[in-house]
C-alpha cells in the first residue's frame, strides 16, 4: 500500500519505518527541514533502539522516503497518517493547531480517495474537527474527492518503540466507514498474524481509549509513589510491597515502580488534557487531579531528601547526577524529572556534575542557561569532590557500578537512589549511606 506519515517525529518515523518493513511504500513528511536533511543523509534524529537498521534497510529497498514536499507527500499516500505533536495549551487542553494544519494541507491538495488516520493523541471529537477542516478546504477549491477519517491511536513506548510497533498488544481502529476499516485491517494484517489484535470501535471510543490507557498507567505510578511516601513513615519497604501486590494477576507487576516521578512527552500532557476535557463537560476528574498533584510532589522527593541531609542552603555543595532523560533508552528530555531536580538543587546554590548515556546533547540544549550545571563524558567523571550521587534515571549501566570507586571519589559515600536500583542491605554492608524511595533508608 502507499502510505504517508505527516510528522516524522517519534511516532511518525517509527510508524513509517515499520510499515515500510512490511512491504508498504512510505513517504514521511515533516515541516522541519533539518530533520528531513538528517534522515536523507542516513542519520536518525532521535535515539531509539533498533530504529536505525529498520530505516536503513527500507530506504535502501526504496520503500521509505523522507521529504518536506507537501504536494508530493499528500499525493503519494492512499492512507495518510497524521502524527504531529499535540502539546498542552495554556489551559492544559491538547493544542490541535498542528493536527488541523496537517488536515488542511491534505484538503488543499487531495484529488482522489484517501483514508486520513489520526495517529496523534487527540481528544474525543477531534476526528470530526479534522473532517470539517478537510471538507472546508475541498469546498474552497470546489473539489469533490472522497475521504474517510479514522482514529488509530498509538501505544508505543519510547526506548522500545520499534518492538512495540512490530508486536503490538492491540491495534485500536476507530472507524465508522467500512471501506476505511477494510483498508486499515489490510494494512495491519502483517502485525496480527498470530492472533487478531485489531479492535474496531467507534471513533470517539478509540480517541478516548488512548487517554484512558495513559491515565491508568500514570495513576498506577502516582498511587505507588504516594504509598512509597507512607511506607517510609510506617517502616515498610515499597519494593517488597510492589512484589506482594504485583503477584496478584488482577494487579500485575508492570508500572508499579515508585521513583522520582513520571515524565516524558505523554503522561504529563495526556493527564492534563483528560482533566481539561472533564472540566469542559462539567465532570471533575478527582482521581486524575490527584494523580497530577502527586506527580508534581514526587518530582521534588529527591530534592527534599537532599535538603533533609545537607540543609536548605546548598551553596558550596556539589552533586553528581546520573540519568537525565525522562526514562532509559531514549534521549528525550521532555518533562524529565531531572530538570525539576537540577533546577531546585542549583536554585539552592548547588553545583551539578551531570551524566547521561545518550541524552547529553539534548540535555545540554535545555540546561544551557543554567550556569550551575556541568556535563561529564563518563558516569564516574561526575563523582570526584561531589557531596553525594543522585540517580534520577535507571539506565542499565548504573545498576552495577563500581561501588568502591563511588566510595573513594565522593566526599562522603552518600547515594540518593531515585529509582530504587540498589538493595538497602547491600548498601549498608558496603558502608554507603543510601537514600531510596519508600524503602525506609
Ligand atoms: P514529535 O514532536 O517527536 O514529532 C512531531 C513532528 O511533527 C515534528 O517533527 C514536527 O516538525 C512535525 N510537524 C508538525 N506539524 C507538521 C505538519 N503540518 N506537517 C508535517 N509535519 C509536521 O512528536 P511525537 O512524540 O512523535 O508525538 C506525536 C503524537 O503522537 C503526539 O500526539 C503524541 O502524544 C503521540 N504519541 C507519542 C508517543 C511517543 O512515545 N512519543 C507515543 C504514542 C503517541
Ligand atoms: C507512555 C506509555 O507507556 C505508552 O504506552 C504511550 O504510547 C506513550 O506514553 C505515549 O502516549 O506517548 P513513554 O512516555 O514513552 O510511554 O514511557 P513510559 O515507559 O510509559 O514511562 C513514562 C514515565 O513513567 C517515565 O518517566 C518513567 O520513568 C515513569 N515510570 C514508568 C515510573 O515512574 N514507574 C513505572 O513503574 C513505570
Amino acid at each position: 500500500m502507499k502510505v504517508t506519515t505527516i510528522g516524522t517525529g517519534y511516532v511518525g518515523l517509527v510508524t513509517g519505518a515499520c510499515l515500510a518493513e512490511m512491504g508498504n511504500h512510505v513517504v514521511c513528511l515533516d515541516v522541519n527541514p533539518e530533520k528531513i536533511r538528517v534522515l536523507n543523509e542516513g542519520g536518525i534524529p532521535i535515539h531509539e533502539p533498533g530504529l536505525d537498521s529498520v530505516v536503513a534497510r527500507n530506504v535502501a529497498a526504496g520503500r521509505l522516503q523522507f521529504t518536506t514536499d507537501v504536494d508530493a507527500a499528500v499525493n503519494h499516500g492512499t492512507i495518510l497518517f497524521i502524527a504531529v505533536g499535540t502539546p498542552p495549551g495554556e489551559d492544559g487542553s491538547a493544542d490541535l493547531q498542528y493536527v488541523l494544519a496537517a488536515a488542511r494541507s491534505i484538503g488543499q491538495r487531495m484529488t482522489d480517495y484517501k483514508v486520513i488516520v489520526d495517529k496523534s493523541t487527540v481528544p474525543v471529537g477531534t476526528a470530526e474537527k479534522v473532517n470539517a477542516a478537510i471538507r472546508e478546504e475541498l469546498d474552497k477549491r470546489g473539489a469533490t474527492a472522497t475521504y474517510s477519517v479514522v482514529s488509530n491511536p498509538e501505544f508505543l513506548k519510547e526506548g522500545a518503540a520499534v518492538d512495540d510497533f512490530m508486536k503490538p498488544d492491540r491495534i485500536v481502529v476507530g472507524s465508522d466507514d467500512e471501506q476505511a476499516t477494510l483498508m486499515m485491517r489490510a494494512l495491519y494484517a502483517p502485525f496480527t498474524r498470530s492472533h487478531d489484535r485489531l479492535m474496531v470501535m467507534d471513533v470517539k471510543s478509540a480517541e478516548f481509549t488512548k487517554y484512558a490507557a495513559n491515565a491508568m498507567l500514570a495513576t498506577r505510578i502516582s498511587f505507588m509513589n504516594e504509598l512509597a511516601l507512607l511506607a517510609e513513615k510506617v517502616g515498610a519497604d515499597i519494593e517488597l510491597v510492589r512484589r506482594g501486590i504485583g503477584s496478584d494477576p488482577r494487579i500485575g507487576y508492570q508500572f508499579l515502580y515508585a521513583g522520582a516521578g513520571y515524565g516524558g512527552s505523554c503522561f504529563p500532557k495526556d493527564v492534563k488534557a483528560l482533566v481539561r476535557t472533564g472540566r469542559e463537560y462539567g465532570q471533575d476528574l478527582k482521581v486524575l487531579n490527584a494523580v497530577e498533584d502527586a506527580n508534581d510532589r514526587q518530582k521534588l522527593v529527591l530534592v527534599d531528601k537532599v535538603v533533609a541531609r545537607f540543609g536548605e542552603d546548598l551553596a558550596g555543595k556539589r552533586f553528581a547526577v546520573w540519568g537525565l532523560a525522562f526514562k532509559p533508552n531514549t534521549d528525550d528530555m521532555r518533562e524529565a524529572p531531572s530538570l525539576t531536580i537540577i533546577e531546585e538543587l542549583t536554585r539552592r546554590g548547588a553545583a551539578i556534575a551531570a551524566y547521561d548515556p545518550v541524552a547529553m546533547s539534548e540535555a545540554s540544549k535545555v540546561l544551557s542557561a543554567n550556569p550551575g550545571v556541568s556535563f561529564c563524558e563518563r558516569a564516574e567523571h561526575a563523582l570526584p569532590d561531589a557531596d553525594a550521587l543522585v540517580i534520577v534515571t535507571e539506565w542499565k549501566e548504573f545498576r552495577t557500578p563500581d561501588f568502591d570507586r563511588i566510595k573513594a571519589e565522593l566526599k562522603q559515600p552518600v547515594v540518593f537512589d531515585g529509582r530504587n536500583l540498589y538493595e538497602p542491605t547491600l548498601m549498608k554492608a558496603l558502608g554507603i549511606e543510601h537514600h531510596a524511595i519508600g524503602r525506609g533508608t
